[in-house]
This record gives structure tokens, sequence and C-alpha cells, in this order.
């Protein structure tokens, strides 16, 4: 492969400097010669924006990489080597009233998880599986590197609805894991490794190591003290029981907070959306202030405000796997992928979120053998929700959508599932047409 062709679909994001931060990085193992920033029409003045600060950025760091902006997909597309995606359908106001409208209902209000996750997919999945066509047509061997939310849902969804086979879901939530306990070991990031085994936002370490040596004991008295018990800047951790810990007897991720301290999280959540707004009300202010600084004409850096945004890392996370599957490297590294047997409990042709050796061909994942039974309902659980999500996202059927509602952890009740659906498909309606095509006036 000579001169990479990269197209990032949400190219006018907040994050696109973190992305660009990251290929100049690893610019001479991964030489990108070009990257296409593509957005839709209500995005253009962001994309005009940070698309000119990744200019500055790439010329500062005097790398030939040439930076182009367009609204139009199919040109971005045309021959590209790797298409990440990172696009938000309906924008934050559509995540504010995911997050504000399930609490009316005393359930959890959250961008990937209960109510809020399952109508992130169904407004994504349809649009990325659009993507998926142009694909086929203008980029066949190309990979689709996904880091849209929810991210999970969405690779199982490409799995089964498109034909799309080189596909890879990423999260940053492994890497910060794997981070933030370098940081609490006090080592270098390189000595950290951790088998992950589960979903996206699902997912646990099922050992931990320094320099090949299991520190997991360790690792979970620390994740008892609340400051240590989370590595994202989103989710404020709680802390857990040290017994608890102890017999559950495997790392857990933040978005565990939400499963296993339901009642608190929720409590904090109503809370502090009361005292400062939603997460994705104080996201668009934090998000005012990045773009009045990524106007500057003087910056030419990623500023480090962006690292207040709960996917910080993403760049690593993305950058590093590219970069692995250009050289054919062989590293170890958790991303979402087919399970194909890695982990007993899931089947084989379902996403799962699992360390993968990564080779030219794409990730291998490790064989992790069987959840522990402790964990095991739970995740599969969770595959069902994300199984039926993607269904309903495709077909446009209600009672799916209300099915897959009501068989999720964080629901109380069919009738609560049934009221929140028909409350969030009327406000998301603009975005979700699957569901109301074929109502006859
Ligand atoms: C986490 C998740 C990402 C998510 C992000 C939200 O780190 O892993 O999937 O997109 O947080 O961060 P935000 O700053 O938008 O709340």
């Amino acid at each position: 492969m000579m001169g990479i062709k990269i197209a990032t679909i949400g190219g006018g994001s907040s994050y696109t400097p973190e992305l660009v931060e990251g290929f100049i990085r690893r610019y001479d193992e991964l030489p990108v010669q070009e990257l296409w920033l593509v957005d839709v029409e209500e995005g253009k003045e962001k994309l005009e924006i940070v698309g000119n600060l990744a200019k500055r950025m790439i010329e500062k760091a005097g790398l030939p990489i040439e930076v182009h902006l367009t609204l139009d997909r199919e040109k971005a597309l045309q021959d590209a080597d790797f298409v990440t995606t990172q696009f938000r359908v309906g924008l934050l106001d559509a995540r504010a009233k995911d997050e504000s409208i399930p609490m009316k209902y005393g359930v959890l209000g959250q961008e990937t998880n209960g109510p809020g996750g399952l109508f992130k997919g169904l407004r994504t999945i349809p649009v990325i599986l659009d993507i998926c066509k142009d694909m086929e047509d203008l980029c066949p061997d190309a990979w689709l590197i996904n880091f849209t939310n929810p991210a999970g849902m969405v690779t199982e969804a490409v799995m089964r609805y498109s034909s799309i086979q080189k596909v890879i879901g990423l999260c940053n939530v492994p890497i910060g894991m794997e981070m933030g306990i370098a940081e609490l070991m006090d080592v270098d990031h390189s000595r950290v490794r951790i088998d992950f085994a589960g979903l996206n936002h699902m997912v646990y370490g099922l050992d931990v190591y320094v320099d090949g040596v299991s520190v997991k004991d360790k690792v979970m008295e620390l994740l008892s003290q609340p400051e240590h018990s989370s590595f994202v800047k989103n989710i404020e951790g709680m802390g857990w029981d040290p017994d608890f810990l102890r017999s559950l007897n495997v790392l857990t991720c933040p978005y565990h907070m939400y499963y296993y301290k339901t009642r608190e999280m929720i409590e904090k959540n109503n809370k502090s959306a009361k005292e400062e707004g939603t997460r994705a009300e104080v996201v668009q202010k934090l998000e005012q202030e990045l773009f009045d600084l990524y106007q500057d004409p003087d910056l030419s850096i990623k500023p480090p405000q962006l690292e207040e945004r709960g996917g910080a890392y993403y760049s690593d996370a993305a950058v590093r796997l590219i970069t692995s599957i250009y050289t054919d490297k062989g590293d170890i590294q958790p991303v979402n992928t087919v399970n194909n047997g890695a982990i007993a409990s899931i089947p084989n042709d379902s996403a799962v979120e699992v360390s993968c050796v990564i080779t030219k061909e794409g990730p291998k994942p490790i064989a992790m053998g069987d959840l522990p039974v402790q964990v095991r309902g739970l995740v599969q659980q969770i595959k069902s929700f994300e199984r039926i999500s993607a269904e309903a996202a495709v077909t446009g059927d209600y009672g799916k959508a209300v099915l897959a509602l009501t068989i999720n952890p964080l629901t109380p009740s069919d009738t609560i599932a049934k009221d929140i659906v028909d409350e969030m498909l009327e406000a998301h309606k603009p975005y979700l047409p699957q569901f109301f095509q074929n109502i006859k006036a």
C-alpha cells in the first residue's frame, strides 16, 4: 500500500485534532498521504474550523499530508484505504433528549446505555449501513474503523446487515483502563497488559499484568477507591465495595457502575443534570469553548482542553490500530470484532470486545475461554439487547424496539419501556424514518 488515503466521516467533530495528532506522531510508521474530512451540510461550519486547525497542525509538523475538507462523501470514500467513522446523527441536541427523557421515568439517561443507547443505535445504524453500501462500490478493500457509538451495537449491525467484512469497532475505554492502571502502578503504559473480554462498554479485565506478572489483586484494591474507579472523564467513579470486587474477581470498566450501582448512578446523574445540565449540555458548552480555541489562527496543536472530553486517547487507539494493520505488527490490542469462538459463552458470529493480535488481515481474537459465571449472564443479556436493537434499527419494527428496551437490565418494567419508546420515537422522529414510513395518514 503506497500513499495511504484515510476518509473520516464526521470530520467536523471536535475530536478530529486528536486523530490528526495521532497521524502526526506515527507518520514514520504510517505515511498518510491524504486525509479526507467529510461532514454533512449541518456540520459545514465546524468542518471548516476544525479542518483548518488540522491543516495548521500538519504544516507545523512539516509533514506532506494533504488535508481535504468536503461534504461529498463519495469523493472522500473513492479508493480510501481506511474509513474512520465518528459521527453523531442529530448532533448533541439528540443526545440531550436521550439523556433527559428516560429520567422522567426514573430510568438512567445515558448516551450509550439503556434507552439512550437504544435510540442512538436506532438513529445511527441506517446511516452506517448506507456508508457501507458506498464503501462496497468506492473502496471495497478498505477497513472500516468505527468509533461511532454505541460502538458495539453498530459493529454488530455492520457485521449482520452489510456485506462489509473488514470492520472493527473501537473504543477508548480499554486503552483508558490500561493508561489509568499504568498511572496507578506508576509504570509505563507499555508494561501493562489486560486480558479484555466482554462487549463494548461492558468489558471486563479477566487479568492484568505488569511485565507479565499478575497485579490483579493490587489493582482491585485500588478500584475500590472512588478516585480510582473510573478511567474516563464523563463518568465520575463511586468506588466499589472491596468485598464485592473480590467476589466478582475481574476488573470492571467505568460503565459497570450503571449496572451494579444503578440507583446511586441515576440519583447522581439526575442531581448533576439539575445543577449543571445533562452531560450533553455540559459537552455543548465545552465544544463551544473548543471551537472558539480552534478558530485561533495561531493555534497549531491539539489544545489540552480536549482531554476533558470522555473520548481522550481516542487518537492513540485509532492510529495505533491502523498502524498495526498497515505494518502487520502482530501486537495485542482490544477491539470490537467477530467473536469467532474467542469467548465461549457468546455466539461465534457476534461482535465482542476482546484482546486481539492485530495483523494485516485484521484482528485475530485471543481465546479467553468462558466468562466467569458471575458476569456471564449480564454480558449475554446485553448482547441480546444489542442484537434486538440492531434488528429494530434495520426493520423499523416498533415491537422489537420495545422488546429490546424491556429486556435491558436498566429498565424496570415492560410498560415503562413502552412509554419511553413512545416518547423517544416522537422526540427523534426526523431521524427515525424507518419507524414512520409505513404509517398511513
Ligand atoms: C467515553 C466513551 C466514549 C464516549 C465518551 C463520551 O470515554 O468511551 O464512547 O463517546 O466517553 O464523552 P463525552 O465527553 O462526549 O461525554
